[in-house]
C-alpha cells in the first residue's frame, strides 16, 4: 500500500481533494465511493470550496456511500443521508438521481442490499473509493469478526455502539441496532482506494494494517490485497 504522509489533518484533506479533483477533471462522469464519519469532513469542505471557487463540476458524478443505519429515516439528523447532504451534496451541483446511499427506511432490507450491489454493477463499479478506518480497524460496518461478508449486507451493531449512539436519539427504541453496509468485496472492487487516517487513536489499526498480515480481526488489513490503495495520514509512521 502506498503511504502519503501529511503534516496535519488539513493537509490530508487537501491531498485527498487533489486526488478527487484530478479524477473529476479527467473523467467528469466518474463514480465515487464515499464515507461518513469525522475524518472526511475536511475533504468534503475542500471539495465544496473547489466547486465554488474553481467550478469543480459534480453534475455528471455518480456516488455510492458505504453504509447507513437501519432502520432510520433519511430525515433523521443522525442518518448518513442527512450527513452527506449537510457536508457535501447540499453544497455542490450533484444530480440527486446519481446519489446512492443504502436505504435505512427500506421495507425489505435484504432486497435493498441486493439492489445496492446491482446498482453498483450497473454504474460500472467505483473509480475512487474514500475510506476512513475505525480505531479497531473496521472499514464501513465490517467489524473485526471470525468472518467478513463480501457483498452489501445487514450488519448488527455491537451493544457498545448501540449504547454510545443512544445519547443522539430521543427514545431508546429509536436507536438503530443494525446497519446496511457494503462488504469488503464490494469495497475491494473499486479501481482506486484512498484511506484517510488521522490522529493517534488510529495508530494501532494503521500500524497493524501496514504490517501486511491479513486477518478478519482487522478488516482494513484486506486493503493490502488491493493493487491501488493509498493511505493518506498525518501519523508519523
Ligand atoms: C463511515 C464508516 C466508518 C468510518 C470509521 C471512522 O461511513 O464507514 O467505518 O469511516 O468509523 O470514523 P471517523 O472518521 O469518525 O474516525
Amino acid at each position: 500500500m502506498k503511504v502519503i504522509q501529511c503534516k496535519d489533518y488539513d493537509a490530508v484533506s487537501q491531498q485527498a481533494a487533489n486526488e478527487v479533483e484530478a479524477l473529476l477533471r479527467q473523467r467528469p462522469d466518474a463514480v465515487l465511493g464515499l464515507a461518513t464519519g469525522s475524518t472526511p469532513i475536511g475533504l468534503y469542505e475542500a471539495l465544496v470550496e473547489r466547486h465554488r471557487q474553481n467550478g469543480l463540476d459534480f453534475s455528471r458524478v455518480t456516488t455510492f456511500n458505504l453504509d447507513e443505519y437501519y432502520p432510520i429515516s433519511p430525515q433523521n439528523d443522525q442518518s448518513y443521508h442527512f450527513f452527506m447532504w449537510k457536508h457535501l451534496f447540499g453544497s455542490v451541483n450533484i444530480d440527486p438521481q446519481r446519489v446512492h446511499i443504502p436505504k435505512g427506511d427500506a421495507e425489505d432490507p435484504d432486497a435493498a442490499c441486493l439492489a445496492y450491489e446491482e446498482a453498483l454493477a450497473a454504474a460500472g463499479g467505483i473509480d475512487l473509493q474514500i475510506l476512513g478506518i475505525g480505531n479497531n480497524g473496521h472499514i464501513a460496518f465490517n467489524e473485526p469478526a471470525e468472518y467478513l461478508r463480501a457483498a452489501t449486507h445487514r450488519a448488527q451493531l455491537t451493544e457498545d455502539t448501540i449504547e454510545a449512539n443512544a445519547r443522539f436519539f430521543d427514545r431508546p427504541e429509536d436507536v438503530p441496532r443494525e446497519a446496511i453496509s457494503m462488504g469488503m468485496g464490494s469495497i475491494l472492487k473499486a479501481r482506486r482506494i484512498l484511506l484517510l487516517a488521522c490522529g493517534e487513536k488510529k495508530r494501532r489499526a494503521v500500524e497493524e494494517m501496514l504490517s501486511g498480515k491479513i486477518t478478519t480481526q482487522l478488516p482494513a488489513s484486506f486493503l493490502n490485497l488491493h493493487p491501488d490503495a493509498i493511505l493518506i495520514t498525518d501519523l508519523e509512521l
